[in-house]
């Protein structure tokens, strides 16, 4: 037994998660959180394990933790009550006016929310849309988009990178391959940071009503882009959804919309927080700064390093079907599990000095896009953005500095990203 005190929830973690995550590995590799009762998985082998076996670790509790966040608050979970009736009729009595069914939309999962055969039949779908061919095709619009955000960034002495530069980047991609119109990316970032801090921030499950309402007009937006693919078919990823609607898969609309939701906010969130991460990362080794900037060759592995050493999504949801043993930890049937991958990612039974940052060290079998079935659809896209958004920086930027030394972190356990960054630079082209 041990005396590991772990919160995943607290301010103090969320600023620092990573003195916590060595401490469960060492002393507590399967550490069950008392109140929810969350088993939390923090060795690289042992998460693997998890994301390997989708018969033993289902990821239905996906859909059930996030949806349960939203109406009892993430800290309150029980999964024994996750989408029990009370819970579903107190957002059912919200419904009025909604433009859709909260209990269908609750019990509709998404890819990332199923399981074999579902999971395959939905993945399929937006497989083809996301084949590294197709993504390296992307490549010159991205560079644009990225020129675009820093020619409005470099008119400022001080700016906002994750506000200029990092949030806008990702968002117009995603909107682009999506088909919708993406001078609406405000309201893309306001729906989907009201969706991750309204089920997984601290304050999830006070306001049920104002999560709710962000889904309406999200629902309203997105039903009449669907509704105009019905009618005049485009090449994107919206009419690759309503073609697999008639297909032999039959998507049903719900589908359609939870497709849409999850590609947009995956989309972007991720990417943002992969950049911002990776900039505090590299502006901290001065020396390793001044050889990416100097070599554009070096993006792709200060990108892959960034991954492994401050990742985006930190740990993610499962759900036992069976009772299973893990490192020596009897896990009932029915539990909750979290697979912590950016604990994985500092083990250092797989990386050597792994709490260290070093672009030169071989970053092969980080987990920071999952692994398995689930594995990262937008793997390749995130890859691109990022790297093709650090290289157009750095070829107009000969110099960056922090302006404050403080971060303030995304309010969310599962994503990890700064708020916002403030920085000079040195010499603008
Ligand atoms: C740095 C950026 C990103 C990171 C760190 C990241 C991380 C992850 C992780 C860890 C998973 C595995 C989920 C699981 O095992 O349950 C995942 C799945 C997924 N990601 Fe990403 N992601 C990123 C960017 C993107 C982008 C840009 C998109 C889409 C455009 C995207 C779409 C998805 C989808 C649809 C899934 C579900 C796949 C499935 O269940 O088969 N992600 N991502």
């Amino acid at each position: 037994m041990t005396a590991v005190q772990y919160n995943p929830f607290s301010a103090e973690t969320r600023s620092d998660p990573y003195a916590h995550y060595a401490e469960l590995r060492e002393n507590a590799p399967v550490y069950r959180l008392e109140g929810p009762g969350f088993h939390l998985v923090s060795r690289y082998e042992d998460v693997q394990q998890v994301v390997k076996q989708p018969e033993i670790f289902s990821s239905r509790a996906m859909q059930r933790m996030m949806m349960s966040g939203m109406s009892v608050g993430i800290q309150n979970m029980d999964p024994g009550r996750a989408l029990d009736a009370s819970a579903m009729e107190g957002l059912a009595q919200l419904a009025d006016g909604l433009g859709f069914n909260p209990v269908e939309m609750m019990t509709t999962p998404s890819v990332i929310a199923s399981d074999p055969p579902n999971h395959s039949r939905l993945r399929n779908i937006v497989n083809r849309g996301f084949t590294p061919r197709r993504i390296a095709a992307l490549e010159p619009r991205v560079r644009e988009i990225a020129n675009a955000a820093l020619d409005r960034m470099l008119q400022k002495d001080e700016f906002d990178l994750v506000a200029d530069f990092t949030i806008p980047l990702p968002v117009m991609v995603i909107a682009e391959l999506l088909g919708v119109e993406s001078d609406r990316f405000e309201d893309f970032k306001r729906w989907s940071d009201t969706l991750i801090q309204g089920t997984t921030g601290s304050a999830s499950g006070t306001q049920p009503a104002a999560l709710l309402m962000a889904f309406k007009e999200f629902n309203a937006y997105f039903m009449e882009q669907i509704e105009r693919r019905r009618r005049d078919p485009k090449d994107d990823l919206i009419s690759q959804l309503v073609a697999a609607e008639e297909g032999e898969v039959a998507l049903t609309p719900m589908e359609t919309l939870m497709f849409a939701v999850l590609l947009l906010v995956a989309g972007n969130e991720t990417t943002t927080n992969l950049m911002g991460n990776g900039m505090l990362a590299l502006l901290a080794e001065p020396e390793q700064f001044a050889r990416v900037q100097a070599d554009p060759k070096l993006v792709p592995a200060f990108v892959e390093e960034s991954l492994r050493y401050d990742g985006p999504v930190q740990m993610l949801f499962r759900e036992t079907t069976q009772d299973v043993e893990l490192a020596g930890t009897k896990i009932p049937a029915g539990a909750v599990v979290l697979p912590i991958f950016a604990s994985a990612n500092r083990d250092e039974a797989q990386f050597r000095n792994a709490d260290r940052f070093d672009i030169d060290r071989d970053t092969r079998g980080h987990v920071a896009f999952g692994l398995g079935i689930h594995f990262c659809l937008g793997a390749s896209l995130a890859r691109l953005e990022a790297r093709v958004g650090f290289e157009e920086l750095f070829k107009r930027v000969s110099g960056l500095h922090r302006l404050e030394s403080e971060v303030e972190y995304v309010d969310s356990f599962l994503l990890r990203g700064a708020r916002s960054l403030m920085l000079s630079a040195e010499r603008v082209s």
